[in-house]
Parts: structure tokens; C-alpha cells; sequence
């Protein structure tokens, strides 16, 4: 079976490979031509994860596993939110976000006032069957006052997981896909495709 993700992040490629490990022939944007330029102009990660789901699939004419994911903080009303990987705008790159989501939090200087959370959506669409699933995890954390870490991408050098010492980017891949919103959420993913897809 051959699947397509709808991704370039290689963070979350990797992330998807070592959770989903079933007989399924992964595909990445290396491995076919003219990768288009989704727009994200959905509201929700659930929007989001059907438009990128969708556009290849009809692009492609084949299976599609798309995510959207992002940060929420609540002294920031739920932002960035959908908006995680282009917080700063245009020229976005992950070290510029958690610059400026640090410098919009200076204010709380109590960790307890930092709280936020990772929300994912995964969608496996296969256009020739007309199967579509959905999957949602999420985890609980909060911000920390500077970044610390290597492993991961995007916020985990600030995402301190609710009951570790540590940051989201000292934990290994393994440790992180345990605990993370995209772990959660490909982990039901994985048992949503052994049920109803062909593995
Ligand atoms: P997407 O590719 O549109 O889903 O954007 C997701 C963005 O949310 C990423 O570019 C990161 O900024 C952030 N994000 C999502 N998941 C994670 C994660 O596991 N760690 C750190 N940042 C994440």
C-alpha cells in the first residue's frame, strides 16, 4: 500500500514513519514531481488537514496522510493556533516564531501563567475508495522563559510537557512521540488504518 504524506516538514515525516509502522509504503514530496503550494486558509486544524489531504490526493490520485498541528497559549487567546508555523509573518522560520512568542509572553513570569498545548489533526484520505479518517490528539505543557534543546522542530525548545523538567526538545524521538499531540493522534491513526484499510 502506498501512501503519500502531505508534508515537508521532515520533523513531522519522521515523526509519521516511526509511529505509523505498518506494511505501508510511504511517500514524501522526494518522491514525485511538482509539489504544489497548498494554501492553509482553513480556521481550524481540521480544515487545514482536509485542504492538504484533498489537493493531493486529487493532485496525486493517490492515498494521502496529511496533519495539521499547532501551538495554543492561553495567555495568547489560543495563538499563534493555526497560524504555529507562520507567527511572524512571511518570512517565518522556527527560531523567529519562538522569538517572538517569548518576547509576547515576557509579561508572565510565572510558569503556571505560561500554560498551552499542541493540538494535531490527521486525516488519511485514499480518493480511490472514498476512505477518509480522522484522528486528534493533543498535550498539555507550558512555555518556558528560553529555548533549550536540540531534537524536534517548531516550539519544542519552549514546550515544557505538563509534569517533566525538561522541554519537549531534550525528549528523544521516541520519548516525544509517547507523550506528543501528533504521537497521540497517529498512534489512533494507526489503529483507525489496521481497521479499516488493508495494512
Ligand atoms: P503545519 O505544518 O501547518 O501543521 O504547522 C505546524 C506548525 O506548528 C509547525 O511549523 C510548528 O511551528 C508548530 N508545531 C506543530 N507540531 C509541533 C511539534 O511537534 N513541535 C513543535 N512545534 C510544532
Amino acid at each position: 500500500m502506498k501512501v503519500l504524506i502531505a508534508s515537508k516538514n521532515d520533523g513531522k515525516i519522521k515523526e509519521i514513519k516511526s509511529t505509523i509502522d505498518l506494511r505501508v509504503d510511504f511517500l514524501t514530496y522526494q518522491d514525485v514531481s511538482n509539489w504544489p503550494q497548498v494554501r492553509e486558509t482553513g480556521q481550524t486544524f481540521q480544515e487545514n488537514a482536509l485542504i492538504k489531504a484533498h489537493t493531493l490526493a486529487s493532485k496525486y490520485n493517490i492515498a494521502v496522510l496529511s496533519d495539521d498541528s499547532g501551538l495554543e497559549v492561553d495567555a495568547l487567546d489560543g495563538k499563534p493556533g493555526v497560524y504555529s508555523s507562520r507567527y511572524v509573518g512571511a518570512r517565518a522560520t522556527d527560531k523567529r516564531n519562538v522569538e517572538k512568542l517569548l518576547k509576547d509572553l515576557h509579561r508572565y513570569i510565572y510558569l503556571e501563567k505560561r500554560s498551552a498545548r499542541f493540538r494535531c489533526v490527521a486525516i488519511y484520505f485514499d480518493p480511490k475508495k472514498n476512505i477518509e479518517l480522522t484522528a486528534e490528539g493533543k498535550v498539555e505543557g507550558s512555555i518556558g522563559f528560553e529555548p533549550v534543546g536540540e531534537n524536534g522542530f517548531g516550539y519544542d525548545p519552549v514546550f515544557i510537557p505538563k509534569g517533566y523538567n525538561a522541554t519537549m526538545a531534550q525528549l528523544s524521538l521516541s520519548e516525544k512521540n509517547a507523550i506528543s499531540h501528533r504521537g497521540k493522534a497517529l498512534k489512533k491513526m494507526k489503529k483507525l488504518l489496521q481497521q479499516k484499510v488493508s495494512t
